[in-house]
């Protein structure tokens, strides 16, 4: 029987032309290169320009995924932007996106998930193709975490970088078999009990200000590989695969170490994960589909091959989705 399942069809990113290395955060706060490699495995990150938005880096990885699909952005009739650092409090970045793509259909929308809101995303653009809401879709990560970092705070501000990446996804007719491409399943959760473990200290109905990032690391690295593995066999249990038929790997780049952890949890060899947050640091919605980007254009990843992405982010809230390239 056919059903309609969601495929991608393009990837793209952008990264701000300034690169912060760690030597060049020694000159800020009190830390080492050391220190910042041994916990995280991050060596560099890129912040954006004074003037240049959240809303302008997801229009270049936007422009970018379009460009790679070969689709018009006239074909697009849902525009998706996932950030916990959008422009304003509203409108939403997606509708500045969507006005500067020159979409003059279809809808457009923010989501907040912090970390996770690419996943967030993808699964709910997956379930509204599904259910006919729209055809094809643009679904961009873009952050500018730069802004909402306490500069003055060694325990955060090593940690995140700013960029954007962005996928297109459209509804295709399909067997619905393990081999077909696209999003086999995915896996949402929250638990808001941990709502105060990473978190940003203002906002428009609180102090009216955009405040800043605040984290007990130690809670969040616990908890990440915990819910992070349960997610995955859920999604393990649904299809009936395990860690050896996962081609690609492309979690949430926000450390080393829990990206290990998870990878070895869950039997996936190293050789199968992809790993950016050396060079880009923690870019929170955007770190997933720019590590795509990555390993798609470097040519690890390819046309059918199995790939599983995950995340975990302030809520604290987490997901994965699996899917056929
Ligand atoms: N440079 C040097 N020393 C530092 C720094 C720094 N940048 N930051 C903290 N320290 C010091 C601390 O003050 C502490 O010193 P003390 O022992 O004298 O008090 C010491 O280093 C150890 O600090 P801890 O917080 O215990 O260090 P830990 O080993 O837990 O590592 C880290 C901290 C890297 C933040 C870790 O907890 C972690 O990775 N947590 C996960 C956080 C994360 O990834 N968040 C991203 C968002 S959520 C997500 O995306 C999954």
């Amino acid at each position: 029987m056919s059903i309609l399942r969601t495929v991608v069809r393009g990837v793209g990113s952008y990264l701000p032309a300034e690169i912060l290395t760690n030597a060049d955060l020694v000159k800020i706060v009190d830390t080492s290169d050391e220190w910042i490699v041994e916990r995280t495995g991050i060596h560099a990150r890129h912040r954006a320009a004074p003037g240049e938005y959240t809303s302008d880096l997801a229009v270049h990885a936007g422009r970018a995924a379009l460009e790679h699909a070969g689709v018009d952005p006239s074909d697009i009739d849902l525009v998706v932007v996932a950030t916990a650092t959008p422009d304003h409090t509203f409108p939403s970045t997606a509708t500045e996106v969507q006005a500067r793509l020159g979409i003059q259909h279809g809808f457009a929308y923010d989501i907040q998930a912090v970390c996770s809101g690419f996943v967030y995303a993808l699964a709910t653009v997956d379930a509204q193709l599904k259910a006919g809401m729209a055809r094809r879709a643009l679904v961009i990560g873009a952050e500018t975490f730069s802004r909402i970092l306490d500069w003055t705070d060694r325990t955060t501000c090593v940690l995140f970088g700013d960029g954007a990446g962005a996928v297109v996804v459209e509804a295709v007719e399909s067997d619905g078999l393990v081999t077909d491409r696209g999003i086999l399943a995915s896996s949402l959760r929250s638990d808001g009990r941990h709502r105060d473990k990473l978190w940003v200290d203002g906002g428009p109905s609180t102090t009216q200000t955009a405040g800043h990032l605040r984290m007990e690391g130690k809670e969040v690295f616990k908890h990440a590989v915990t819910n992070l593995a349960d997610v995955i066999e859920v999604l393990f249990a649904e299809t009936g695969l395990t860690g050896a038929d996962i081609d690609w790997f492309v979690p949430h780049q926000a450390n080393r170490r829990i990206i290990d952890a998870t990878g070895r949890k869950l039997g996936i060899s190293p050789d199968k994960v992809v790993m950016t947050v050396q060079d880009h640091g923690n870019t929170s919605a955007a770190s997933i589909p720019l590590a795509l980007d990555v390993a798609v254009k470097d040519g690890r990843v390819k046309r059918g091959d199995m790939v599983m992405l995950e995340a975990m982010g302030g809520g604290f809230t987490w997901g994965a989705v699996l899917l056929r390239w």
